[in-house]
């Protein structure tokens, strides 16, 4: 491992195996995270240019070798292998090499507690915008869908036993109307994030004017995290903001792929997957497996486990504490995996057909009783009693079918009156 860049000198000791246990994944993360801390960087030296602590020759040599460290990385001629203790230290040793003394000039006023924040934050708020993209293209094939299928009946269960007549439009709506509301939260916590945590240093500032309105501006932050010691305390509690919203669209995607699972065996066959989103058996040659909508709904799994680490790590004392390193991993970990799983739910959610046949199949006749009491009660009978009068005319539901009970469906959000167009337009006031 190259020198760490805070070793005083060469006496020093260094012992490799707790070197290596203190970086421990570090480094092999840090990749993902480099592009991030090479703009945050940039902005640094911008920031330290314009209170005069870099002149203009020394910030254009800083700022050419940072682009070029940038386009080394992307060209895979500079590897962030573990003879770093971590990507700041990479990001040092780089411009060190390339600029000598002047290198050793980034680090002016600030520190690798502040530098892992901004980094980390620039990272989060590009996977936010990523996640709403694509929760984004979910609303849109839930509303294509709910509007194909608006009458097209489908059987509603409660206990997972017949209930009443419903529609896959209903089911397709339902999903739209969830997704809008993850955009919702999604927008008011990439908000509440949108905040420069650079120029805190270690967490107690510096006796330099440091220009933080310039780099808050220069990395797009909407405002500047103010106080020092709540900018580290705020280390994994944004984290786990963003991983709770994206556990919430989890949560809604897990729902719908156990509706898709239960829906495809061969005892309710109400929904078919296209052949690419489903998989052979190696040994029964007779089968297909649901294995991709299987693995999104475990998506959710794998965030609430962050979720759990972070709350655990996170039990400590006010300021920059080495433990904070651990959230790193699960937060890559979860993150990636959301974003994966909110990428393919669009597809999903696209290819999901149901079986009009068997939908109607389904829907039995003791499923109009509701329908019928409710009628009962409409003119008049109070419904306790109508529930009994029910109760004894079943034979009298032999008639309706499944397209009369949803046509006739007509409270708000129900079967025949859905409401696309307000879901719409609620969904269109919150995009660009
Ligand atoms: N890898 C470290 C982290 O993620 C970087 C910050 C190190 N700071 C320190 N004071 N040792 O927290």
């Amino acid at each position: 491992m190259a020198a760490p860049i805070w070793q005083k000198n060469t006496q020093e000791t260094i012992d490799q195996t707790i070197m290596d246990f203190m970086a421990g994944e570090d480094i092999i993360l840090d990749q993902e995270l480099i592009h991030f801390d090479i703009q945050a960087s940039k902005a640094h030296v911008n920031g330290l240019s314009s209170i005069k602590i870099l002149d203009t020759d020394e910030t254009q040599q800083l700022l050419k070798q940072l682009n070029t460290l940038q386009q080394e990385i992307e060209e895979g001629t500079f590897i962030l292998s573990n003879q770093f203790e971590d990507g700041h230290s990479a990001i040092e040793f780089y411009l060190v090499e390339k600029l000598g003394e002047l290198g050793k000039k980034v680090h002016t006023g600030r520190s690798r507690n502040d530098q892992v924040l901004v980094a980390t934050r620039l990272y989060l708020k590009h996977a936010l915008s990523q996640a709403i993209e694509h929760v984004k293209a979910s609303v849109e094939a839930c509303l294509f869908q709910a509007e194909k299928t608006e009458s097209v009946p489908m059987p509603g269960y409660t206990h997972m036993q017949r209930a009443v007549p419903s529609s896959a439009g209903m089911w397709f709506a339902g999903f739209a109307e969830a997704m809008i509301d993850n955009l919702f939260s999604l927008n008011s916590t990439l908000k509440l994030i949108d905040s420069n945590p650079l120029g805190t240093a270690a967490g107690y500032g510096v006796n330099l004017p440091l220009n933080r309105e310039l780099t808050t501006q220069e990395l797009a932050f909407s405002r500047m995290q103010i106080n020092p010691i709540y900018t580290q305390n705020s280390r994994g509690k944004y984290e786990l903001a963003v991983l709770s919203t994206l556990s919430q669209c989890l949560l809604d995607i897990r729902r719908y792929c156990w509706d898709v699972s239960l829906f495809t065996t061969q005892e309710f066959d109400l929904v078919k997957l296209p052949d690419e989103m489903t998989t052979g058996s190696s040994i029964m040659p007779n089968k297909r497996n649901p294995d991709l909508i299987e693995l999104m709904r475990a998506s959710y799994a794998t965030v609430q486990a962050a979720v759990i680490e972070l709350q655990s790590i996170l039990s400590l004392p006010s300021g920059y504490q080495r433990d904070l390193q651990l959230t790193k991993g699960p937060l890559l970990r979860a993150v990636n995996k959301a974003l994966q799983t909110l990428h393919l739910f669009p597809r999903v959610v696209a290819g999901t057909q149901f079986n009009q046949e068997k939908l109607i199949e389904a829907i039995d006749t003791p499923m109009y009783a509701t329908d019928f009491a409710v009628e009962l009660s409409a003119k008049g009978i109070p419904f306790r009693d109508a529930y009994q009068q029910v109760a004894e005319r079943y034979d009298e539901l032999s008639s309706r079918t499944a397209q009369q009970s949803i046509e006739e469906r007509v409270s708000p959000g129900s079967c025949n009156f859905l409401m696309l167009d307000v879901l719409k337009k609620r969904y269109l006031s919150m995009i660009d």
